[in-house]
């Protein structure tokens, strides 16, 4: 395969773009799945969408996505499918459809149990990454609806994580739900043992029979000695980062209800026909990917920056840094060659509007700025309307300002108004000019619900495996997470040297330096 920059498709994608402007006058909705995604504030231009297809083509996008949604090898360095979406599928395929309504079955079944019992006033939820941000995200964005269960989650290895997390809860009416894909992952598995000391602590006799296991691993949770009863599954071919839709849900469909888990996989499903049906012109997660592509690869934006105006999103940021940046953050292609295209941006953000207040000047003034994807509700869950209209307004009023910005004559007009030097108004009024034209897209929730946040999920999912297939990535592996995992145990050996010199011969002076000083011996 030749390289990516040199094919003809790119070569014209590049051109289209780089001479598409964002046009100030025009109105670009996509309709999705009961979302509206406005891409007004991107590039685009009948030659722009032209060579979109024209990409989308010689990448063999539409192969691809069929690959996805039929069980096909997407996750090509690890030799399986990528199949998050048969778990909320209305009829999921066959090959896979009796294991997944058996563990769904299972997994209402033990929540409507715990419930009928009135059991468990508590949740411990032990898990990282994507066994951690999807259901922390939903239970933070959802539980203002009022929670059944007190959940907390604890993911670091910093003991501090899992001491709050514990901290003043009842042991003998907890539940602890350890969530692991691999159930190898250190984080996980030195917290439990934390949580069986307090619970044994706490006077429960058998502390193994407060926990239960969520797994694609269920050999190793039977190992550490939880029942199978105990022990809900899910399979090697669901990504980590793509696994709330898994039994990953547990903590969600105990503390908000099975029925908001059930709408969450009804959002998704929505969005993946969508994904599936849509036109490329009016394909949100295409549309989004495509821009995504534009603006790094052609326009040279190293990142991009989430900015949901909703307070209660704060834990989207997180969960979308890993799914773009373990899904994208790669750089060889199927065939072994380096993409030769810049490529996955760093996501970072904060809800509006603290952000406006922590790192919009930077968005509006730095020299280059970053696209920004802005996220509100048009309905609120509160009766603060006049707060709701300040949200709504000023999201609206930061995008409309990075895209109009504000020339010097603009600005000079302003600070005459108070300066009358005018060699001094003509300095200031260059401090006050916003370049303007700073891409930005738009997603309108009708409200924060379960069904639309699980919409808003699979469309980001979606965008991303998109990314993927234009920058030939394999969006479903995260070989570059071994290495230092490797490393952190050799070193925690050697941290344990008690009272011997650890040896420190295999690493550079720094790190040989800090694991003598910080040993515990
Ligand atoms: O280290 C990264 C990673 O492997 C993620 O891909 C994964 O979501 C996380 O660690 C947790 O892994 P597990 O679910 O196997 O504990």
């Amino acid at each position: 395969m030749s390289a990516l920059s040199k094919t003809p498709a790119w070569l014209d994608f590049v051109q289209a773009a780089s001479s598409s402007p964002i046009t100030l006058d025009a109105l670009r909705i996509v309709h999705a799945a009961e979302l509206d995604v406005d891409l007004s504030a991107q590039r685009h231009s009948v030659a722009l969408t032209k060579a979109c297809a024209a990409l989308l083509e010689q990448q063999g996008f539409e192969t691809a996505r069929n690959m996805l949604f039929e069980g096909g090898n997407s996750n090509w360095t690890e030799n399986r499918p990528a199949w998050h979406t048969a778990l909320r599928a209305k009829h999921p395929p066959a090959s896979v459809a009796v294991a997944i309504q058996t563990e769904q079955a299972r997994l209402a079944h033990f929540v409507e149990q715990a419930n009928t019992q009135n059991r468990y006033r508590n949740v411990v939820h032990l898990g990282i990454g994507g066994s951690d941000w999807g259901p922390r995200l939903a239970m933070a964005a959802l539980k203002n609806g009022g929670s059944r269960r007190t959940i907390r989650f604890a993911s670091n290895v910093d003991a501090h994580a899992i001491t709050t997390a514990l901290e003043g809860l009842d042991p003998q009416d907890t539940l602890v739900v350890i969530s692991s894909k691999s159930f190898t992952t250190i984080e996980s598995l030195a917290n439990a043992a934390c949580a069986i000391d307090w619970l044994r602590a706490g006077g429960v006799a058998e502390p193994l029979e407060r926990f239960v296991a969520v797994t694609a691993n269920p050999r190793a949770a039977r190992e550490f000695g939880i029942s199978d009863d105990h022990i809900f599954q899910f399979w090697d071919w669901v990504g980590g980062r793509y696994s709330i839709w898994s039994s990953i849900g547990l903590p969600i469909a105990l503390g908000l209800g099975q029925e908001a888990l059930n709408e969450m996989l009804a959002g998704a499903e929505a969005m993946d026909q969508h994904f599936l049906n849509a036109p490329v012109e009016e394909n949100a997660p295409v549309q989004m990917a495509l821009s995504g592509v534009v603006n790094c690869s052609v326009l040279g934006y190293a990142s991009f920056a989430l900015c949901p105006y909703d307070a209660r999103l704060y834990n989207l940021v997180p969960w979308l840094q890993q799914l773009e940046m373990e899904s994208l953050g790669k750089s060889t292609q199927k065939d072994g060659e380096t993409l030769d295209v810049p490529s996955s941006p760093a996501v970072w953000g904060m809800p509006g509007t603290d952000s406006q207040h922590t790192f919009f000047q930077w968005l509006h003034q730095d020299g280059k700025g970053a696209p920004v994807d802005f996220i509100v509700c048009a309905k609120p869950d509160h009766r603060h309307t006049r707060h709701h209209r300040l949200l709504v307004a000023n999201c609206l009023a930061q995008r409309a300002a990075l895209l109009k910005g504000k020339s010097y004559d603009q600005a000079l007009a302003e600070v005459l108004k108070t300066e009358p030097d005018a060699a001094r108004a003509s300095t200031l009024a260059k401090h006050r000019v916003h370049p303007g034209g700073r891409p930005s897209t738009l997603i309108v929730l009708p409200q924060l619900s379960a069904k639309h946040l699980g919409s808003l999920l699979a469309l980001y999912e979606h965008k991303v495996f998109v990314e993927g297939v234009l920058w030939g990535l394999n969006p479903f592996d995260q070989w570059g997470v071994e290495y230092g995992k490797r490393l952190a145990g050799d070193i925690e050996r050697r941290l344990d040297a008690l009272g011997s010199d650890p040896d420190v011969s295999p690493y550079d002076p720094s790190t040989a330096h800090w694991v003598r000083k910080l040993a515990s011996g």
